[in-house]
C-alpha cells in the first residue's frame, strides 16, 4: 500500500511562518510583545533540549522568551514562588513548567498555582474542565497539534473509529475528549486504551485513526494495525547506540509504515507540531489578556 507521510516539520513551519505575521501585527496595534517564560527544574538532558527549542522557537516568532532553571533539589516552595513571580509579572503572558518534575515534586502542586490565563500547556484545572465542557481556552500543545495535523492532511473523523492508546492528562485524555467532541475535527467514537486494556491488538486493529502515546519504543508492531488506516505516533525514544542513537517513537514504523495509508514520523511529526501550538497558546494568551 503506498502511504502516505504526514510531514509535521513542514506543516509546522508553515503554520509558525503565519503565526509570525499575527504577533506581528498584534504587536503594532497593542505595543505589546507576547511573552514565555519556562520553568525547568533539574537536569534532565531531553527536558533540557525541548526547553531550548520552545524559547528558540519563540525568540524566532518574535517573542519574549525567558527560562527559570531551578535546580534538582529544589524545594516545594521554591518552585511555587518562581510560578507566582511569572504570575504577577506583565511582560510574562504564558507560563510553562516543563514535565516531567524530580519526584519530590507533585506536578499536580505546581500546576495548580499557575495563573489559569497563563497556563498556555492547558493543564489547569479551569482550563482542563473547559475543554471537557467542550469550551475550550487552551487546549494543551499536543493534541493541539495532532488536530492540525489530521486537518492538514485532509484526514476527516466524523464517524471513524479513533483508538487512543495512552490516558495521560497531557495527551491521551485531551485528544480523546476533542475527537469525541461535536464538530470537525471531532464528531468519532473514540475508545482511550491503557495498561489495563485486555486484547489491546484486537482493539487497535479496529481503529480507523490509531493514536499512540505510552512511552514505550516501538509498541506497535504491523499485525496491530489495520491496513488503509491513519497512525499518529506521539512517542519519542532515543535509540541505543547499538540501533545507531537515533530516535524512535511509540509506533514500529518500518513495518506500520507499510500497511498504513498515513503515518507521522519520528521525529518530524507530532513533536514540531507541539512547539507550533505552543507559540498559538502563547499569542492566545496576550491577546486574553490585552483584548
Ligand atoms: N512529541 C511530543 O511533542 C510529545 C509530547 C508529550 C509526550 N511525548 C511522548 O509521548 C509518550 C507518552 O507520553 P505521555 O506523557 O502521554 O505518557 P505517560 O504520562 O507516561 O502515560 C503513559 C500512558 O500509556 C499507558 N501505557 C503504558 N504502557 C502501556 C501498554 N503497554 N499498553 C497500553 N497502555 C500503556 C499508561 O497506562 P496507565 O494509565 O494504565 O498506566 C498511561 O496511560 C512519551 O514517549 C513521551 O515522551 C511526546
Amino acid at each position: 500500500m503506498m502511504n502516505k507521510l504526514i510531514d509535521g516539520s513542514s506543516i509546522s513551519r508553515y503554520m509558525q511562518a503565519s503565526l509570525s505575521q499575527e504577533i506581528e501585527s498584534f504587536k503594532q496595534s497593542t505595543g505589546v510583545t507576547p511573552g514565555l517564560a519556562v520553568v525547568l527544574v533539574g537536569d534532565d538532558p531531553a527536558s533540557a533540549v525541548y526547553v531550548k527549542s520552545k524559547g528558540k522557537a519563540s525568540v524566532k516568532l518574535g517573542m519574549h522568551s525567558s527560562t527559570v532553571v531551578l535546580p534538582q533539589n529544589a524545594s516545594r516552595s521554591e518552585v511555587l514562588n518562581t510560578v507566582h513571580r511569572l504570575n504577577e509579572n506583565t511582560d510574562v503572558h504564558g507560563i510553562l513548567v516543563q514535565l516531567p518534575l524530580p519526584s519530590h515534586l507533585d506536578a499536580n502542586d505546581v500546576i495548580d498555582a499557575i495563573r489559569p490565563e497563563k497556563d498556555v500547556d492547558g493543564l489547569h484545572p479551569a482550563n482542563a474542565g473547559l475543554l471537557a465542557l467542550g469550551r475550550p481556552r487552551f487546549v494543551p500543545c499536543t493534541p493541539a497539534g495532532i488536530l492540525e495535523l489530521l486537518k492538514s492532511s485532509d484526514i476527516k473523523t466524523s464517524g471513524k473509529h479513533v483508538v487512543v492508546v495512552g490516558r495521560s492528562n497531557l495527551v491521551g485524555r485531551p485528544i480523546a475528549t476533542l475527537l469525541s467532541s461535536k464538530g470537525e475535527p471531532g464528531d468519532a467514537t473514540v475508545t482511550l486504551c491503557h495498561s489495563r486494556t485486555k486484547e489491546i491488538a484486537e482493539v487497535t486493529r479496529s481503529a480507523d485513526i490509531l493514536i499512540v502515546a505510552i512511552g514505550q519504543p516501538k509498541f506497535i508492531k504491523a499485525d496491530m494495525v489495520r491496513e488503509g488506516s491513519t497512525v499518529i505516533d506521539v512517542g519519542i525514544h532515543r535509540l541505543p547506540e547499538s540501533e545507531g542513537s537515533g530516535l524512535c517513537g511509540d509506533v514500529d514504523f518500518e513495518a506500520v509504515s507499510k500497511i498504513a495509508a498515513a503515518i507521522t514520523p519520528v521525529p518530524g511529526g507530532v513533536g514540531p507540531m507541539t512547539i507550533a501550538m505552543l507559540m498559538h497558546n502563547t499569542l492566545l494568551a496576550a491577546k486574553l489578556l490585552h483584548r
